[in-house]
Order: structure tokens, then sequence, then C-alpha cells
């Protein structure tokens, strides 16, 4: 993909004013909303749920990116579905049987995505690749916002990107943890399409700045 994307993660708005972050969003240069759902299960955390999400995803007018961070996805993906999620991600290690998840997921509408914890190696996607649209590589240990970025994420971009040609795949690829500009523009040479941010676009001082340039860093 030539075109590179910018996804705010919601997680890091502020809930309180959660109308007028989502409109931030809306009128930014961002493309996709991520969204975080964690179920303090599968990561040490709990985010937000369903009556929370459909109020965002009546406000929203730019595709959602589901993130699930929970055990047994497969029991909710038509609801995810119903609630108007464009892509929705499942990890890797919450998943006993991947292809038929995959399935459901395309089934039910939505895009394909596959996240990697830090420790999960790009090769075991080798027998799916073909099925999924997104690989989202978790450049932090998932369950919180604010982490420091993990430097062995950019082997794994590079590592992935050949796995992804080698099988004449269309995979893209999304980082997601500890993202700046201080490692944009690199993860973007690396390989990535997709650059999720949550605390360096909603605590700095201007957002829709901040999500420009990011935009800009990797637009070169
Ligand atoms: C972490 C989430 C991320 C998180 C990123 O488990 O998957 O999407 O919101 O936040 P930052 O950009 O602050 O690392
Ligand atoms: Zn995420």
């Amino acid at each position: 993909m030539d075109k590179k994307l910018i996804a705010p993660s919601l997680l890091a708005a502020d809930f309180g004013n959660l109308q007028r972050d989502i409109e931030m969003v809306n009128l930014s240069k961002a493309d996709w909303f991520h969204i975080d759902i964690m179920d303090g299960v599968f990561v040490p955390n709990i985010s937000y749920g369903m009556p929370v999400l459909k109020a965002i995803a009546k406000h929203t007018t730019k595709p959602l990116d589901v993130h699930l961070m929970i055990i047994d996805p497969d029991r909710y993906i038509q609801t995810f579905a119903d609630l108007g999620a464009a892509h929705l991600t499942v990890h890797y290690e919450a998943c006993t049987h991947l292809h038929r998840t995959l399935q459901g997921i395309r089934a039910a509408g939505m895009k394909t995505g596959v996240a990697l914890n830090p420790h999960t190696n790009i090769n075991l996607l080798e027998d799916t690749i073909n099925d999924i649209d997104i690989v989202l590589i978790m450049s932090v240990n998932p369950g919180f916002g604010g982490q420091s970025f993990i430097e062995n994420t950019y082997g794994k971009i590079r590592a992935l990107k050949e796995l992804i040609d080698k099988r004449g795949a269309k995979t893209i690829i999304e980082i997601d943890g500890g993202v700046s500009t201080v490692n944009s523009k690199k993860l973007a040479d690396a390989g990535a399409d997709v650059l999720v941010a949550g605390s360096f676009v909603f605590k700095s001082d201007d957002p829709t700045r901040t999500i420009e340039e990011l935009k800009e860093s990797v637009d070169s």
C-alpha cells in the first residue's frame, strides 16, 4: 500500500469529553478510528464495552478499526458486525481455531485482522496470511496506552513484509503501541502501512495538528 494511514486510538481520549474527541478525529486527517476492547482476562485491563462502543459508533464518520484483546472472540463477531465495525482484529494468541475465526469475520462482512503480541513470531501466520487483510504487530505488550515502543518491531515488520510478498498476499501491516513522530518514518520505511497512536495524539496540546504531523512524517 503506497498511502500510509493513521489510526488514533480512542483509548487515550478524554472519556468525559468523548463526543468532542470523536468530533476532533472526524474533522482531522486521520484515516481510521482505532477501538481497543479489553476483557480483563486476555490482558490485565478492561477498557469499555458495547454500550459505550454503540455511542461511539453513532458519532464516528471514519472506519471503525476494532482491536479485540479478549479470549474467545468468536462469541462476539456478529455483535461487532452489527455495531458497524469495518475491521475486526483478533489476537493470534487468543484463537484456538484462527482459520475458522477469520472465516467467521469475513462471513459477517468485515475485514479480517490478526494481532501478534511482541513475543509471537510472524512465521506463525504462514498458513493463514492469504486470509488476513490486516496484521497488527503489537509494539508494546497489550493492555495499556502510554508504554514505550519495543525496538525489535522494525525487524518484525521487514520479516512480515517478506512473508506477505512471498505468498502473494494483499495483507497490510498495522503497528500499535508507543507510536510517535520519533519512530513513524522508520516504521513506514520498514513496511508499515497503518500507524495507531493513542497518547501521542490525545495527550498532545493540539491533537488535530499532531495527527497532521504524523501524516506528514510518513508521506514523504
Ligand atoms: C494497547 C492498545 C493500543 C493503545 C496504544 O493495548 O492496543 O491501541 O491504545 O496507545 P499508545 O499509542 O499510547 O501506546
Ligand atoms: Zn490497539
